[in-house]
């Protein structure tokens, strides 16, 4: 397989992850290789140096692999913008933020912190994402987004943990059945006091205590010298952008978040932070059919909405935390037809 790597190289690897890393300093150390025995070498390939020990997205390397690793920024920016970053997912452990939390792992991500209200799904979700990626670090969290207190010390206690977060991605939701008003009367009647408070508490406080937190600690990491670029996304809904009366609470909330990442966007950019929000279709994962009770996708086909997957969500939140988005900011992106 060694042998089958080295022929490939620098340029049939299909991502950059430690098993490249590894390679490259296998190929480095074994070496008698030179441009010349490279089947198709790049013209700024490096030519030999005087070996010296320097660091490289924390790891020790040689300056030889330094240059190549230079190479590779260019080549695949956002795969090695991962490398030795930690990332914060609310709801990872099911839906949108699992499919997160497994493409953040399979482009090298140091370490994917997942907080999430449902620890039934831990041990499933851990494996998937492994599988991505062995090498990235999985942290899973009981939290509840609600609950202010319980937000702080999760995101207190990754910093603690890994002394860095680079990127958060706020997902974690709650649904409400989509119902249309009838003869009955209008469904605002039926709104409860309860049902109005679950979703402000998850849908909406949980994302402001998500982002308040995660911003006071890139604020504090960044004075303390750290000056790391970094990248929050909010998960609204294309509920934000209905003025019907269908789920009400539920639309009110994801409408506020998309207000509070604008508003917010703007007073954190001084602190290289970037806010952005994400406002997805109806979306193939376990809370579609809490929003449809009964056939979920047919009844999204007859009012003309495509069925998303969770990973074509993950794709552009992943986007955003990268480095490729870098200078998008304050922007609410919907993804999905229909709206
Ligand atoms: N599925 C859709 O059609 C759709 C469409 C638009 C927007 N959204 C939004 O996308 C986000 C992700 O939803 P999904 O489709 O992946 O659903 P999902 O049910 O698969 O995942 C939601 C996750 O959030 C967690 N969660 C719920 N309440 C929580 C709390 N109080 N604290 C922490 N975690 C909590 C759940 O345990 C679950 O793991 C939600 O914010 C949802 O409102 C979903």
């Amino acid at each position: 397989m060694l042998r089958q790597q080295k022929a490939n190289f620098p340029y049939k690897f299909p991502q950059c992850t430690e098993l490249v890393y590894t390679m490259i300093r296998e190929i480095l150390d074994s070496s008698n290789i030179s441009q010349s025995r490279l089947s198709n070498p790049p013209p700024c390939f490096p030519p030999p140096t005087r070996e010296r020990k320097v660091t490289v997205a924390g790891r020790s390397h040689s300056n030889k692999l330094q240059r190549i690793l230079e190479e590779y920024h260019q080549i695949l920016p956002t795969v090695m913008s991962f490398a030795s970053r930690v990332f914060a997912i609310t709801g990872g452990a099911s839906g949108m933020g699992l499919a997160v939390a497994k493409l953040l792992s399979k482009q090298g991500a140091a370490a994917v912190c997942i907080g999430d209200l449902n620890k039934k799904n831990f041990e499933s979700a851990i494996k998937e994402i492994r599988a991505e990626n062995p090498d990235t670090a999985v942290d899973m969290s009981a939290l509840d987004v609600s609950k202010s207190a319980a937000v702080e010390e999760w995101i207190s206690s990754i910093v603690h943990k890994y002394g860095r977060l680079d990127g958060a991605a706020n997902v974690a939701g709650v649904p409400q059945v989509a119902r249309q008003s009838s003869e009955a009367g209008p469904t605002l009647l039926d709104e409860s006091d309860d049902m109005w408070r679950l979703h402000m508490g998850v849908n909406l406080d949980g994302v402001f205590y998500c982002t308040r937190s995660q911003v006071r600690a890139m604020t504090a990491l960044r004075h303390k010298g750290d000056k790391t670029e970094r990248s929050i996304v909010n998960v609204s809904s294309m509920a934000a952008l209905s003025n019907g009366p269908s789920c009400l609470s539920y639309g009110v909330a994801k409408t506020a978040v998309v207000s509070l990442g604008a508003r917010i966007a703007k007073d954190v950019a001084p602190f290289g932070i970037r806010l952005n929000t994400v406002l997805p279709g109806a979306t193939n994962s376990p809370m579609l059919s809490q929003f449809f009770p009964g056939d979920a996708k047919s009844i999204v086909a007859t009012l003309g909405y495509d069925v998303l997957e969770p990973e074509d969500i993950a794709r552009t939140i992943v986007y955003l935390l990268s480095d490729e988005s870098k200078k998008i900011s304050g922007v609410s992106l919907p993804v999905g037809s229909g709206h």
